[in-house]
């Protein structure tokens, strides 16, 4: 028995796949590495790359050689030609998706993909089980435990995903479900299921585990759906950075259940770092890093409203004067956010600040940590038009200089810039905001005075003396305000 398993851990393919999933292991560590900067971020982005074609070549090989060795050279060749059909098909639709992608829709593409890591996690444990079902030593238990837990996890990841993708992509309303006790039936939920996992881990046979395994994933499916319907609109960056976390452990998880160091390490990697951006984000909303990955638990839930209270009238400005104001400006902010990505002015946007910084004018961006609809959003766009990273700062770097401003040009921004933050009872409450009402003058881009920001709460901003409504489509006002600094 040793030496059929020495020969088995001697074999080439074998060899060159430990050394493989090591090297694939350093890139990926070096590709987060690299991610954390603007400046970097291609090159982490590549070396991501290469150590995934590293370890898809590996782990195709190993499969490869492992059906030829162990079975047949037909076996062999029909494994092969199974995966490549995978890849194929695969390869295809992320191409296509990745091309027609838009950048506003990625939340939700994001959101989808975590739910297949979720659904792979739940496939990889029910065939873990099949193939070495009941414990028959304590062994064999604790690796049932672990497809339990893997099982466990996915499921959540599964239907919390696909309800995030649905609230994102506004298929569903983005309000907070409330369910009366909704405390308690996670509580709830999250004890049963431990009870089934260990009444699993000890199940002697496919028979008997499959109703533990068969109860332990209906009440994951729902437990998942629950804690994100649970989550209202304003917090959903944070809840997709959760579940990208949670997709994360998953696929650790499935790796437990593998043997496959390579997917324990990448999950882990993915799981920890999801976690941390996620507190990084509770932190800049000034939110309860437990309180949302527990499904809004302590929040009061409140809803949204969308009733507009009365803040008096508006002022309007056409572009001209936008374009007048900002050359007498000595310094000018501008606030981008998700309207920006819509219209996708930040071609103009850099234009107009290269115009402004030949005349001297010191031009800089503010950026909110949750600003469009992903994280680093905006980050991404202006560094596509090619806007000195040097001059893009942060809220906190920036927000008490905005009373040193002459000219603050909201473009497209709308809860992050929402002084409403600082009532209580707002559904934005407590969230941190760039103060542009602190500059002397403001300029708000947006398309009419009807609709309210994500978080569905009217932002008094626009009503106040210095705030003036440049209304329209923002690259149009943009382009215009260009044409007349000419
Ligand atoms: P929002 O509050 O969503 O406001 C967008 C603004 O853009 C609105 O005033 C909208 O007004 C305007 N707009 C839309 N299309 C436009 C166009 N073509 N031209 C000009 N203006 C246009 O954006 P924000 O301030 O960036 O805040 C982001 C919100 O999204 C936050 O509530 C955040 O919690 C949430 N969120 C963020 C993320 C991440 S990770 N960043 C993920 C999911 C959700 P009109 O419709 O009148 O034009």
């Amino acid at each position: 028995m040793q030496e059929a398993i020495l020969e088995i851990m001697s074999t080439p393919s074998l060899v060159f796949q430990g050394v493989a999933y090591l090297i694939a292991a350093i890139l990926f560590i070096l590709a987060l590495a690299g991610l954390s900067k603007q400046e970097t971020a291609s090159r982490g982005n590549r070396l991501g790359v290469i150590g995934m074609a590293v370890a898809l070549v590996a782990t195709i090989w190993v499969s490869i050689d492992f059906s030829a060795r162990f079975g047949s050279a037909g076996k062999g060749y029909v494994t092969g030609i199974l995966i490549l059909l995978a890849l194929a098909v695969g390869a295809g639709i992320g191409i296509w998706r990745a091309r027609t992608v838009e950048m506003t829709q990625m939340p939700e593409l994001i959101a989808m993909l975590h739910s297949f890591v979720g659904l792979a996690a739940v496939i990889v444990g029910y065939n873990s089980f099949f193939l070495q079902p009941g414990s028959e030593s304590s062994e064999n238990a604790f690796h049932m435990g672990e497809v339990g837990l893997a099982v466990f996890i996915g499921a959540v990841t599964f239907t919390g995903s696909i309800v995030a993708y649905l609230k994102l992509s506004g298929k569903i309303s983005g309000s907070p479900l409330i369910l009366p006790g909704r405390n308690l039936i996670n509580l709830g939920a999250i004890i049963v299921s431990v009870v089934l996992i260990i009444w699993f881990a000890w199940t002697r046979s496919v028979g008997i585990g499959l109703i533990p395994l068969l109860l332990l994933t209906l009440i994951a499916l729902a437990l998942g759906a629950h804690l994100v319907l649970a989550i209202g609109g304003g917090d959903m960056p944070v809840v997709v950075s959760m579940l990208n976390s949670y997709s994360g452990w998953a696929a650790a998880a499935a790796g437990f259940t593998l043997g496959n160091d390579l997917l324990i390490i990448t999950g882990a990697l993915v799981g920890s770092s999801g976690a941390y951006l996620s507190y990084i984000m509770c932190k800049a909303m000034n939110r309860s890093f437990i309180s949302v990955i527990l499904g809004g638990f302590g929040s009061d839930g409140a809803a949204p409203s969308g009733a507009a209270p009365e803040y008096g009238e508006h002022t309007e400005v056409s572009t001209d004067d936008v374009a007048k104001m900002l050359t007498s400006a000595q310094s000018v902010v501008i606030v981008p956010g998700y309207g920006m990505a819509v219209a996708q002015a930040q071609y103009p946007v850099a234009a107009l600040t290269k115009k402004l910084r030949d005349r001297g004018i010191r031009v800089r961006f503010a950026i909110h940590p949750v600003a469009g609809r992903l994280p680093g959003h905006m980050n991404v766009l202006l560094a596509e038009a090619k806007v000195p990273y040097d001059i893009v700062l942060e809220m906190d770097e920036i927000n008490d200089d905005l009373a040193n401003v002459d000219v603050c040009l909201v473009i497209g921004a709308n809860d992050v810039v929402n002084p409403s933050s600082a009532e209580p009872g707002s559904p934005i409450a407590g969230m941190p905001v760039i103060h542009v009402w602190d500059a002397k003058k403001v300029v708000v881009f947006k398309r009419s005075m009807g609709n309210v920001g994500y978080a569905g709460v009217q932002n008094p901003l626009f009503f106040n003396e210095n705030t003036d409504m440049c209304l329209g489509d923002a690259k149009a006002s943009v382009d215009a305000i260009n044409a007349a600094i000419e």
